[in-house]
């Protein structure tokens, strides 16, 4: 399966790169549309998160490119990828625990060079989390986890991104929780943001998403609309845990 993407925001282009001398992107290939969630799924260890690091200039990449907006990112250190408009929310808890949650906020600001930008993008951020205004004095580790990955994100959207790279965001949430953080997501896309979203609840991330992208082995063996990656038969045999009719011989 593939399909064309035209003038997307961001372009792999055979990629290889990996740690110290294990090579774990073998040319990697695949485009990033605009104003769309994209989510890629794909076995454990098939490189995912060490995409998001390639992207985010946390990867010593052998060769291949990264493309945004058509200019050339491989290698750019992260104030530049930053400044360009790419936000990452890596796997995990990735707030200051100990600081409130309105200090969190500030200090995803602080690029943003003056005092009165920073409070008014706090501004925006607590209007559109209202639970983050109503808990904006409280010490972050005291929010639940749902609630920290809301945080995150209203963190990286302080920024002012693009585009917003996010690992596994639904990981040790309650299904409620995965609900909110999805539809978040679904109305940031709505607004304009492209989201690149690695996801191993593959199915209800698909279910929210415009493409999908199946990744094996550092390579990309599928890109397409979320819906027919979520109706491929090989698909649902090996990600989705659905019971499949195997072909009549
Ligand atoms: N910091 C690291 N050093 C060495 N190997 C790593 C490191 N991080 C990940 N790996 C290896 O790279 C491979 C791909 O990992 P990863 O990108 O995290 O997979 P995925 O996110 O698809 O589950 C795995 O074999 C993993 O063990
Ligand atoms: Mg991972």
């Amino acid at each position: 399966m593939a399909i064309e993407i035209e003038d997307p925001i961001l372009r792999l282009d055979d990629l290889v790169g990996g740690y110290g001398r294990l090579t774990i992107l073998n040319g990697c290939t695949f485009p990033v549309a605009r104003a769309a969630i994209t989510t890629v799924i794909g076995p454990n260890g098939a490189g995912k998160s060490t995409t998001f690091k390639a992207i985010f200039g946390m990867l010593k990449i052998a060769s291949g490119r990264v493309l945004f907006e058509g200019e050339d990112i491989t290698r750019a250190s992260q104030a530049i990828l930053l400044k360009k408009g790419i936000c990452y929310v890596p796997q995990g808890r990735n707030i200051f625990q100990e600081l409130s949650v309105r200090d969190n906020l500030e200090m995803g600001g602080i690029a943003l060079g003056s005092e009165a930008a920073m409070r008014s993008k706090v501004e925006e951020a607590l209007d559109r989390f209202t639970i983050l205004r109503q808990k904006q004095k409280a010490q972050a580790s005291t929010l639940s986890g749902g609630q920290q990955k809301l945080l995150e994100i209203a963190r990286g959207l302080m920024a002012q991104p693009k585009l917003m790279l996010i690992d596994e965001p639904s990981i040790g949430l309650s299904p409620l929780m995965v609900k909110d953080v999805f539809a978040t997501l679904q109305q940031l896309r709505d607004q304009g943001m492209s989201i690149l979203m690695v996801e191993q609840n593959a199915r209800s991330a698909l279910e929210i998403s415009d493409y999908g992208v199946v990744l094996e082995t550092g390579r990309m063996r599928m890109i397409g609309k979320a819906q027919d990656i979520l109706n491929d038969p090989r698909v649902a045999r090996m990600f989705l845990g659905a019971e499949v009719e195997l072909d009549e011989a």
